[in-house]
Order: C-alpha cells, then sequence, then structure tokens
C-alpha cells in the first residue's frame, strides 16, 4: 500500500516511522513533514508548493497513486478533507466533517455530551459578553472558560477570580483574539482528578483501545509555566486498574458512538477523550478530539508492538465493520516515556533557524527514537523550526532507568536556547 500522512509535526513523524515498519506497506509520504521525514531513507516528503487546500492534497494524491490517506492535524478534519477525499474513493483515516465538530466546536460537544448522557463538567454557554460577564459575578472560582472553536490550545482559561473570568471573556469575546474562534464561549465547572489521554481507534462499531497515559502541558517542571502542546508523556499511569478501562469504555466510548450513529453518521477514525479522572476513579470528560494526541503519539507508536497498518485500514473502509480488537501481545508489556525539547520563546513566538547539534550516538539504541517536530534542512544543517523541536522518545521495563536513557539522549542534542522539563515521568499530573 502506498500510504500519505498529511501534517508536519512528531505526531505525524511518528506515525509515518509506525506505518513503514508494516509488512504491508509499499511507500509512506508525508506532507508537509520535516526534517526528519527527509533524513528517514524509509520515508518521502512531500514539501509544501503552494496554498494548501483540500484540492492540493488531492492533486498529490494522484500524482503519487495514494492508497490511503491519514490525516494527523484537527483543522483538515474540521473543514472536510475526509469527505473530499472519499468522494474520491480513497480510503481516509479520520472522521468526517459533521463528526469532527465533536473537536471543532465546545459547544456542540458539549451539548452532544448532555444529549447522550455523557459525564462531563456541568455548563453555560454564551453568545453575548454581557450576559457571560454577569454570570461570572455570581460563580465560585476556579471556573473554566473555553472559546467555541479551535484554538490550537490558546483558548481555554482556568481561572481564579473575577477579574481573571473578564480579562478572559473580552480577550475572547471583545478583541476577538482568538477570531472568530472566541465569538461564543462554554464557561464549565473545575474538575479536579488526574487528568489522562484514552485514545481509541475505532470503525463506527468495533473498537481498538490504546494505552491511556498523560501528557504534561505545562510548559515548566511541577506544572508551573503556561500551557502548551504538550512537553511529554508517561505510561504506565498506576491509579488506573482494568475495571475502570471498561467503565471508561461503556460510558464514554460506546455512546460516543451510539450518539454518532443517532445524528445518521459513523464515527471512524480516532476519538481521543480527554478525561479528568476523580480520586474515587469516575471519569468525567475535559474534550474530545478526533484525532491523535501529540505527544502521546510519539510513545503510543513505540509502545505499539504490532502491525500500525491493517487496522488503519480496516478502520476507515466504507460502510464496513471490520476492526477487530487486539490482544495484549499487540503492545509491548512495557513502561513508556517522552521528552518533548521546546525553542526560546515558546509557547508564545518561538525562535526559529538555530544549528541543531545531534550527537553520533543518538540512533543506537533501538528502544530510543528522536522524532522530530519543528525542523528544517538549511544549508546542510538541520535548523530549528517551530516552538516544539525535537521529541525523544523511549520504552522500557522500568520507568526509573528508561527516565536516565531517554535523558541521557536528550542531552546529547544542543542547540541555543534548548528548554525541556526535568521531570516527565517522575510525577504523575494532577489537578488539585
Ligand atoms: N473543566 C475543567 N476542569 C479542570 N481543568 C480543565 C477543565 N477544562 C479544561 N481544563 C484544562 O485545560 C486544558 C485544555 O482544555 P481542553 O478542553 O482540553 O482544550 P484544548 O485542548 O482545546 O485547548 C485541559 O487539558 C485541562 O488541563
Ligand atoms: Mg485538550
Amino acid at each position: 500500500m502506498r500510504i500519505l500522512v498529511i501534517g508536519s509535526g512528531g505526531r505525524e513523524h511518528a506515525i509515518a516511522w509506525k506505518i513503514s515498519q508494516s509488512t504491508i506497506v509499499s511507500k509512506v509520504y508525508v506532507f508537509p513533514g520535516n526534517a526528519g521525514i527527509d533524513v528517514d531513507n524509509q520515508l518521502i516528503r512531500i514539501p509544501v508548493s503552494g496554498p494548501v487546500s483540500n484540492e492540493h492534497i488531492g492533486k498529490l494524491v494522484n500524482e503519487n497513486n495514494i492508497d490511503m490517506v491519514v490525516i494527523g492535524p484537527e483543522g483538515f478534519l474540521v473543514t472536510g478533507l475526509v469527505d473530499y477525499l472519499q468522494r474520491k474513493g480513497l480510503l481516509v483515516v479520520g472522521p468526517t466533517k459533521a463528526v469532527a465538530a465533536l473537536e471543532g466546536s465546545k459547544i456542540f460537544s458539549k451539548v452532544f455530551m448532555r444529549n447522550n448522557g455523557i459525564p462531563t463538567a456541568d455548563f453555560e454557554i454564551f453568545y453575548d459578553f454581557d450576559k457571560a460577564a454577569d454570570y461570572i459575578k455570581g460563580s465560585k472560582f476556579p471556573i473554566v472558560i473555553k472559546a467555541n472553536g479551535l484554538a490550537g490550545g490558546k483558548g481555554v482559561f482556568v481561572v481564579k477570580s473575577q477579574e481573571e473570568a473578564l480579562l478572559a471573556l473580552q480577550h475572547l469575546m471583545k478583541q476577538r483574539t482568538l477570531g472568530e474562534a472566541g465569538k461564543c464561549v462554554v464557561i464549565e465547572e473545575f474538575m479536579a482528578g488526574f487528568e489522562v489521554s484514552f485514545i481509541v481507534l475505532t470503525d463506527g462499531r468495533n473498537i481498538v483501545k490504546f494505552p491511556i497515559c498523560q501528557d504534561y502541558k505545562n510548559l515548566s517542571n511541577s506544572g508551573k509555566g503556561p500551557n502548551t502542546g504538550g512537553m511529554g508523556a508517561h505510561f504506565p499511569l498506576p491509579f488506573l486498574n482494568e475495571n475502570m478501562l471498561s467503565k471508561f469504555e461503556e460510558e464514554i466510548v460506546r455512546p460516543v458512538l451510539r450518539g454518532v450513529e443517532n445524528m445518521g453518521h459513523v464515527y471512524k477514525g480516532f476519538l481521543y477523550c480527554g478525561l479528568m479522572v476523580s480520586e474515587s476513579g469516575e471519569a468525567r470528560v475535559l474534550e474530545f478530539n478526533c484525532r491523535l494526541g501529540d505527544p502521546e503519539t510519539q510513545l503510543l507508536m513505540l509502545l505499539m508492538k504490532g502491525d500500525f497498518l491493517p487496522l488503519l485500514e480496516n478502520a476507515c473502509r466504507k460502510d464496513e465493520f471490520s476492526l477487530s480488537d487486539v490482544s495484549t501481545e499487540f503492545w509491548h508489556q512495557r513502561a513508556g516515556l517522552c521528552v518533548v525539547a521546546s525553542a526560546k520563546g515558546y509557547p508564545g513566538e518561538a525562535l526559529k533557524g538555530d544549528v541543531i547539534e545531534v550527537g553520533r550516538q543518538i540512533g543506537d539504541d533501538p528502544n530510543i527514537k528522536f522524532f522530530h517536530s519543528g525542523t528544517e534542512i538549511l544549508d546542510g544543517n538541520l535548523i530549528t523550526n517551530g516552538g516544539r523541536v525535537l521529541t525523544i522518545s523511549g520504552i522500557g521495563e522500568n520507568k526509573d532507568a528508561l527516565r536516565n536513557k531517554v535523558y541521557e539522549k536528550m542531552s546529547q542534542i544542543k542547540f541555543n536556547g534548548k528548554h525541556y522539563r526535568n521531570d516527565i515521568g517522575l510525577t504523575e499530573i494532577r489537578e488539585k
């Protein structure tokens, strides 16, 4: 099979790398990719050569005789790339536009949860600044304010006072700093507990559950600093047990699939449930994403022992429910850890163009992988080209020993302004 992976981050590098190991793959293309795709002999990068539209991607698919497209980022799902490519008769991994509204609109998603009895924080919806401002006067803090639309991780404010809440509302609804995305908002109850990423691949009826991991969202150690796209991830999570996992499936995943079916659609692709798990083990949904998470994927692709490609193919055949669950053998029974290095300025405007020096021993351990995110090649040098620059991921028998190995590899990579957290895998992430 000839596969095209869409996206340019570490998630897409990891997906493409994993697919390239398949026994049924012939070529793996990545558009627009990053320098990691350029330097990997198994992968072919298609660089950007003009405006990126559905039509442009359709053209790339034809030119390269692609059989199946795997979409990484949410933007393409929400604007209907799946629908477009399906109409051309292609296999595409990901939900259609109507279903991707579960990620594309927080309001749609919260109403969907309410209508389908899916546990989530209590909420109110506001289309009007004055009404929202009035509402927070009577609120208990902390409270959470969310822009309705896609905001690249910048649309959620956990606020501790009325002043902070007003600032967030002004920013979103008056100044429209996030444009249309902040025109209307959800204001919801703050939930305490352990935040986890529960991802399944589904054909609409059957599911494959991925190992549940945690994503470290704050920039700095001990949960300090601003929110980011994710600075690392770890697995396993000792506070989860099999009982809880079955409950997450029955109370959250199944009702999503049924709810989507009741709307006259079929959920095909990845369903990412961001969950807040309380001390007593009850989970409530923070949000749904309709694609794999980053950096989680950079860890999950290493934890996956079996062949990814047949699963992807079975999850996207039109009118077929051919995905079958995998045995525990499909996953390595190991600990996993990934650490992200970011550039100076991130998550604000990040410095670009710094030369990255990579130690010679970086690739000498088959259980440790170096994935690229914001990288490019300029005049033969590897340079920084984005906020999150690269990731070191690893699997091993024991988390402590693995931590040492991953951090040792991380120290072999150098660039000006390099930043990473030192505490990935050391502590569980917990909201108090
Ligand atoms: N109701 C809530 N209670 C506590 N924390 C929350 C709540 N909603 C969101 N958060 C925090 O804010 C982060 C971002 O919110 P999320 O809904 O996932 O938006 P997005 O990923 O689209 O930015 C979450 O990962 C979580 O840490
Ligand atoms: Mg999120």
